[in-house]
């Protein structure tokens, strides 16, 4: 092994990969998208492809970590000199997510707050939101605050680090999520949206639902950045992949569905039935709900339980993220952990700024037509991520073998599902990863809409 830090215990390790899956794509981009491609119909399809094409690139991904226990920018060319490109293409990929993703655990951080220090009634909608992120130095700041924390943690390492960290968050973030669910299901006229989100509707499926669903899946499981090949390679041999994947894909996915109960009956019926009003995006977590929850009975509590959630789920996936380009510098330039985690946070911090401009005085600055914060996401999400996935499975499948990794699977427990492995690493999934690349594009360009 290269890497000296491990995860001391198999469910630290569940832990903080599922704290790094569990994030704002749960939240509020499940609900919306399960209620707009059918309710039950979207979820029967996702559960499918979870247990199919997610579980088959997330074992992919450990198994090469832990197989070559080095950082992504060295795991494939450990495995192929050759393919050393495709570490550095997968460490790209983390490098521009995480200051921008941090942006949007600032306007968490800060509206827990808000909500904490107890505003008035319905202070918190549409224009509080808006005055907040055009501002310069407002958004700036809590931008600092979020990567500080999440700096703080992975300074202290995997072990006393993240591992601690996701063992405190992610339970308490599952009781957070089912109690107010419990809670959404007493109000009033839940129980239609209740329906509406898991009553399968045939008449909306469509082909458009399965590439928005995998769009998601791939999202949601954080996968072809370099977070499970990091997080691979922490952990010991001793330790049943197979097993881990399974309840790593199943928290993610419970507590994805359990989002949407909290979500869709409450603007269900806030709306009273207005489908338009969950589909849209951001303003959905920060206008929407917040407004929802002014007109509950209990709205400051709900309001407060329901951002600490959200920002539990922000800052592991932020921990994960920061860990993914901390151990790439620490390998490449044989630094130690601390400089090289504040090496990270002052970059990040520096290229988040701009993002965070983006919504304010420099709203006038458009890449292809979006936002700085929406280009740099479609960058990463739409094309480097489904461009590393599929050269992963074609690394996988045709250059390194599947037997490769199946081997390393089988070092600690035997691999019960390695023929469908097989078939999904070397033809459906580079199939279906093309076809999200491609939808994907075309979608940001208004060719089609998904
Ligand atoms: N999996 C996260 C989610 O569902 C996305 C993500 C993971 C973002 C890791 C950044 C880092 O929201």
């Amino acid at each position: 092994m290269n890497n000296k830090s491990n995860f001391s215990s198999r469910i630290g390790f569940i832990f903080a990969a599922a704290g790094s899956a569990v994030g704002l794509g749960n939240i509020w981009r499940f609900p919306y998208l399960a209620a707009k491609y059918g309710g039950g119909t979207f979820l029967l399809i996702y559960l499918i492809l979870a247990i199919s094409f997610g579980f088959t690139l997330m074992i992919t991904e450990i198994a090469i970590g832990r197989k070559t226990g080095k950082s992504v920018l060295y795991a494939f060319s450990a495995l192929n000199k050759k393919y050393s490109f495709l570490g550095v293409l997968a460490s790209i990929v983390p490098m521009i997510i995480f200051p921008y993703y941090c942006v949007i655990g600032g306007w968490v951080a800060k509206y827990f707050v808000t909500y904490i220090t107890n505003p008035v009634k319905g202070s918190i909608n549409g224009n509080y939101f808006d005055g907040f992120i055009t501002q310069v130095y407002q958004p700036i700041f809590w931008l600092s605050l979020f990567i500080l924390a999440t700096t703080i943690i992975v300074m202290l390492g995997v072990e006393k680090g993240i591992e601690k960290a996701s063992k405190f968050l992610m339970p308490f973030l599952v009781v957070l999520s089912i109690g107010l669910a419990v809670y959404m299901f007493t109000l009033k006229d839940a129980k239609q949206g209740v329906l509406y989100y898991l009553m399968p509707d045939m008449s909306r499926f469509s082909f458009q639902a399965v590439l928005a669903a995998m769009g998601q899946l791939f999202y949601s499981m954080s996968l072809a950045m370099g977070i499970m090949v990091t997080y691979g390679s922490y952990v010991s041999k001793k330790e049943n992949l197979e097993a881990s994947v399974r309840n790593i894909e199943l928290f993610d996915t419970a507590i994805a569905f359990v989002s949407g109960l909290i979500i869709v009956p409450a603007v269900f019926a806030f709306s009273g039935g207005d489908e338009n009003v969950l589909t849209a995006g951001a303003g959905l977590m920060f206008i929407t709900l917040p407004e929802v929850f002014a007109n509950l009975k209990l709205g400051t509590l709900i309001g407060t339980a329901f951002f600490l959630l959200v920002l539990f789920a922000a800052l592991t996936s932020a921990i994960s993220l920061m860990e993914t380009i901390v151990a790439v510098l620490q390998d490449k330039f044989k630094i130690k952990r601390i400089p090289a985690c504040l090496l990270v946070a002052l970059v990040a911090f520096i290229i988040g700024i701009p993002s965070s401009l983006g919504f304010g005085i420099w709203s006038g600055i458009k890449i292809l037509d979006l936002s700085i914060l929406d280009f740099f996401d479609f960058i990463s999400n739409a094309v480097l991520m489904p461009i590393v996935a599929f050269l992963t499975c074609i690394f996988v499948g045709y250059v390194i073998k599947p037997d490769t990794l199946i081997e390393e699977v089988e070092e600690s427990a035997a691999f019960k599902s390695k023929k469908i492995y097989v078939i999904v690493i070397k033809y459906i999934a580079p199939v279906l990863i093309l076809l999200i690349l491609i939808s994907s594009i075309l979608n940001t360009f208004g060719i089609i809409t998904l």
